[in-house]
């Protein structure tokens, strides 16, 4: 696995500068942009979610959050020079023992076709159909804990 550190910050307290400049910079270029929103289209649930931060180095590597209202792992990013490492795989641990502690039975992710067969590798299973209702088409899939 890559060497990078994961960081667990509280919704309330939220990702300490300068990090969160660098979140971000990776959550608008990788996940905003094809899905054409904003990151004030996810002020409700980043304030009450937990944050995960891979650092390595000075670097930003990753980064996740856990949805306790929805039991959702949300904005799942390895950033591209750290990927196929085992830094996702990490990140999805962090959220796993997040929902895990606070006694959740699943945890559900809303996935990106394209990154399905990646969730499928670290547990997760399809419930339903691919829906299309925005840029991009995305199937939800969840994992027992
Ligand atoms: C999806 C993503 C988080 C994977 O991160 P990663 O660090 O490269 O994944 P890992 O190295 O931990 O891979 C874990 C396993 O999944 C497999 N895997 C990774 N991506 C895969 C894919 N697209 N399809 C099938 N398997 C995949 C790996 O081969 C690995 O398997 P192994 O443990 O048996 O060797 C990363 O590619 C990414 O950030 N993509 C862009 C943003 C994105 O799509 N986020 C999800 C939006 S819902």
């Amino acid at each position: 696995m890559t060497e990078a550190e994961i960081t667990r910050y509280d919704g309330g307290v939220g990702v300490p500068r300068p990090v969160a400049a660098a979140v971000a910079h990776l959550r608008r270029r990788e996940l905003l942009a094809p899905e054409r929103k904003s990151l004030s289209d996810y002020s409700d649930s980043d304030a009450r979610s937990v944050h995960f931060v891979a650092r390595a180095g000075e670097q930003l590597a990753g980064y996740v959050q856990y949805d306790p209202e929805g039991r959702r792992l949300r904005q799942l990013i390895v950033a591209s020079e750290y990927r196929a490492a085992g830094l996702g795989r990490a990140l999805v641990a962090a959220v796993r023992d997040e929902g895990h502690r606070r006694g959740a039975p699943e945890l559900r992710v809303h996935a990106w076709t394209d990154s399905v067969g990646f969730y499928r590798c670290v547990g997760f299973r399809p419930v339903g159909e691919v829906q299309v209702d925005g840029p991009v088409p995305w199937l939800a899939l969840v994992m027992p804990l």
